[in-house]
C-alpha cells in the first residue's frame, strides 16, 4: 500500500489533537523540508506587504513564521489578527531563512505556516516580554506569570533547578541521606523574629515555622543518620532586602564525628563541584582569614576579596602632632586608592564626603591625601601637616604618585564599619567588583558572645549551640564577665564576593558547656528546659560530637550568577513589605475562622 505524503499524516495529526512534533527552540537547517507542528505564544508579528512574519514563543526559544498572502489571503490576514501573548497551535514547513538571524539557535529556519488554530486569546500584556522590561517591581510581581516568561526570569530558575540537582548528586555521591523535618515546630534559635500559626485544636497554642532545620539536624546526630542534608524552606520575619527574603531556602548539613576541618572540606568540595558544573569554572582553594583579621583589614566579617584596598592603621604615624580629629580618635585608619588622584576634582570629594556623611553611612567627615602625577601633595588636612609627615602615610599605605588616600577617624567599631562601605564604593567606581570573577573565603573564629549594651546581656553570636574552640572552653567555664567578651567559638562562614553565602560552627555536646552557654546567654535552668529540653534530653542519650553549616541557597544562585538580588531566583518572591503581590498576601481571614481558632483581632492605631 503507497504510504500517504508526510504532510497529510501531519494534517491528521493535528486533527487528532498532536500539540507540537518540536518545540520552538529546536529546528534547524537539518530539518528543512520537514512538515512540524509548533505550540506557543506570540512574541511579536511583522507585516512586509504581502509577507507576515511571526514570532512563536515557549520555553525553549523563538521560532519564526511566516505567512504569505499570494500562498493563502484567509490564514494570512487571520495570523494579521494575532496579539501578543495569543496561544496557538501551527503546522507548516520548515524552509531557510534568507536573511539569517545569528543571535538566535533557531536563526537559520522559518516555517512556512499552512495551518493556524488559536488555542486561546490573551490580554495585553501590563509590560513587554522581553528581555529587559517596563514594568517595575511590584508589578512584575503581580503578574509574576507573565514575568517568568521573560528569558532572564526564566533562565534563573532554570539555573536553581540545576543547582538544586546538582547540589543532590554531590551530598549523595559523599554519603548525605536528605531528610525532611518539620515545618510546624517550635521556636527555633536562629535570633530573628518567628513567624507564628494558631493551633486549632490546642486553643491558646502557636506553632512557629523554622528559622532553619538548626535543632532537628542536631536530633538526627544523636539518632546516628550521620550525615544529613536537607534543601529546606526557613522562614524568619525580619526586615527586608535585596538578599533577604522571609521564606527563602537553605542547602542544610549536619555530620558527627567530624573536625572543622572536614566540614570546611566537604562544603569546599560542594561549592567547587557546583561551579565546576554550572558554569565550568575551577575554583582554587579557598582562602582563610580570621574573623579578627577580617574586621581589621576589611572593616566587615564578610569581605568582597576580588579587590586589595586593604586597611592600613595609622594612629601611630598621625596621632601627637596637634590635629585634634587624630587625636582625639580611638582608631585613625584609611585606604589607598590607586589612580584615582587625577579623578577627583574638589566638587567629586566634596559629593563623595557627602555621601560618606549620609545618615546610612553617618562619618563625620572624609579626609583625603592625593599623589598627583607631577609630584605635588593635595590634602584637606595640608594646613595641619606637611609634605614630609604626608609620604610618611603615603609609605605605610604602600601609595605612589596618582593614587589617593582616604582617611577616616572616631570611634573604632563604627569608623571600620563606614570605611568598609567606602572602600566597596570605591571597588564599584573603579570597575574592581566584576561580576564573573570568584573569589570565596572561609571566615573563621567568630566570637562566640556577643555583648549587648543596650539590654546589657550576651547573645549569640551564631546561636546558643556553638561551641567554643578547644583553647577556650576552660576560659568559658571558669572565666570572669569580661573573659567571656574574648571568647572565639568554633564557627565559620563561607564569603563569596562580599557575600554572606553559608554559616555553620562545631556544636556543643558537653552537658556542662551547653548549661554554661545558657547561663551566659540569660536563660534561668526553668527556660532553658522548656525551651530546649527535647534537645538536652536527647543528648543524654549519646550524642555524638557533631557539626554543620546552612548555605544560602537563594544567595549560592544569584551570587553565581554575578547578581545581588535573590528575588529572579524564588518563582514567587515577596516585596519588601513581605507581601506577595499576586495572591495578595497577608490578608484578613473572616470571624468565623478568627473563632475557630480562638483567636480575637485587637487592633491599635
Ligand atoms: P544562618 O542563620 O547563618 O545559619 O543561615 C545560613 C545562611 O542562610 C542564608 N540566609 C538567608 N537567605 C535569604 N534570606 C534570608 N532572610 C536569610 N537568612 C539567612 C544566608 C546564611 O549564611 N542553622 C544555622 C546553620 C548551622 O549552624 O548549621 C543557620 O541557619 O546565606
Amino acid at each position: 500500500m503507497q504510504k500517504a505524503p508526510h504532510w497529510v499524516i501531519f494534517a491528521l495529526q493535528m486533527k487528532k489533537g498532536m500539540f507540537r512534533s518540536h518545540n520552538c527552540g529546536e529546528l534547524r537547517l537539518s530539518h528543512q523540508g520537514k512538515q512540524v507542528v509548533l505550540s506557543g505564544w506570540i512574541q511579536a508579528s511583522r507585516d512586509f506587504g504581502g509577507m507576515t512574519f511571526i514570532d512563536l514563543r515557549d520555553r525553549y526559544g523563538i521560532t519564526q513564521l511566516v505567512f504569505n498572502i499570494d500562498d493563502d489571503q484567509a490564514l494570512c490576514e487571520e495570523a494579521r489578527k494575532l496579539g501578543r501573548e495569543d496561544v496557538v497551535k501551527i503546522s507548516g514547513k520548515v524552509r531557510e531563512r534568507s536573511n539569517k538571524n545569528p543571535n538566535r539557535s533557531t536563526g537559520d529556519i522559518e516555517i512556512e505556516v499552512d495551518t493556524l488554530q488559536v488555542l486561546n486569546k490573551s490580554k495585553v500584556p501590563p509590560f513587554t516580554i522581553e528581555d529587559d522590561t517596563d514594568g517595575g517591581d511590584d508589578l512584575r510581581m503581580k503578574y509574576r506569570y507573565l514575568d517568568i516568561r521573560r528569558n532572564p526570569v526564566k533562565e534563573s530558575l532554570i539555573f536553581r533547578s540545576k543547582l538544586a540537582l546538582e547540589t543532590r548528586s554531590y551530598l549523595n555521591s559523599e554519603g548525605f541521606v536528605e531528610i525532611e523535618t518539620p515545618v510546624l515546630i517550635k521556636s527555633t534559635p536562629e535570633g530573628a523574629r518567628d513567624f507564628i500559626v494558631p493551633s486549632r485544636m490546642n486553643p491558646g497554642q502557636f506553632y512557629a515555622l523554622p528559622q532553619s532545620p538548626q535543632t532537628f539536624k542536631q536530633i538526627l546526630m544523636v539518632a546516628g543518620m550521620d550525615k544529613y542534608f536537607q534543601i529546606v524552606k526557613c522562614f524568619r520575619d525580619e526586615d527586608l532586602r535585596a538578599d533577604r527574603q522571609p521564606e527563602f531556602t537553605q542547602i542544610d548539613c549536619e555530620m558527627s564525628f567530624v573536625t572543622r576541618e572536614d566540614i570546611l572540606n566537604t562544603f569546599e568540595g560542594l561549592t567547587k563541584h557546583l561551579f565546576k558544573s554550572l558554569k565550568n569554572i575551577e575554583l582554587e582553594d579557598f582562602p582563610r582569614m580570621s574573623y579578627d583579621e577580617a574586621i581589621r583589614l576589611y572593616g566587615s566579617d564578610k569581605p568582597d576579596t576580588r579587590f586589595e584596598m586593604q586597611f592600613v592603621e595609622l594612629n601611630e604615624v598621625v596621632q601627637g602632632h596637634g590635629f585634634s580629629v587624630f587625636d582625639n580618635a580611638e582608631l585613625v585608619v584609611g585606604i589607598c586608592a590607586q589612580g584615582q588622584a587625577g579623578r577627583y576634582s574638589n566638587k567629586d570629594i566634596k559629593k563623595l564626603t557627602e555621601w560618606m556623611q549620609r545618615p546610612q553611612i553617618g562619618a563625620k567627615g572624609l579626609i583625603y591625601v592625593k599623589f598627583e602625577k607631577d609630584g605635588t601633595i593635595r590634602s584637606s588636612i595640608g594646613k595641619f601637616f606637611d609634605d614630609e609627615a604626608l609620604k610618611k602615610w603615603g609609605e605605610k599605605m604602600g601609595a605612589t604618585t596618582g593614587d589617593m588616600l582616604f582617611i577616616l577617624a572616631g570611634e573604632t567599631e563604627k569608623t571600620r564599619k563606614q570605611l568598609n562601605e567606602l572602600r566597596l564604593e570605591m571597588g564599584r567606581r573603579m570597575n574592581l567588583t566584576r561580576p564573573d570573577d570568584f573569589k570565596p573565603l572561609w571566615v573563621l573564629d567568630f566570637p562566640l558572645l556577643e555583648w549587648d549594651e543596650e539590654s546589657e546581656r550576651f547573645h549569640a553570636m551564631h546561636h546558643p549551640f556553638t561551641s567554643p574552640k578547644k583553647e577556650d572552653q576552660e576560659k568559658m567555664l571558669s572565666g570572669d564577665h569580661e573573659t567571656m567578651k574574648s571568647l572565639r567559638a568554633d564557627a565559620y562562614d563561607l564569603v563569596i564576593n562580599g557575600a554572606e553565602i553559608g554559616g555553620g560552627s562545631i556544636r556543643i555536646h558537653d552537658r556542662s558547656l551547653q548549661s554554661r552557654n545558657f547561663d551566659l546567654l540569660g536563660f534561668t535552668k526553668e527556660e532553658a528546659e522548656e525551651q530546649f529540653g527535647f534537645l538536652l534530653g536527647a543528648f543524654e542519650y549519646g550524642a555524638p560530637p557533631h557539626g554543620g553549616i546552612a548555605f544560602g541557597f537563594d544567595r549560592l544562585c544569584a551570587v553565581m550568577n554575578g547578581q545581588s538580588s535573590i528575588r529572579d531566583y524564588i518563582a514567587f518572591p515577596k516585596n519588601n513589605m513581605g507581601k506577595d503581590m499576586m495572591i495578595d498576601a497577608p490578608a484578613h481571614i473572616d470571624k468565623d475562622q478568627l473563632d475557630e481558632l480562638n483567636l480575637e483581632l485587637k487592633l491599635t492605631e
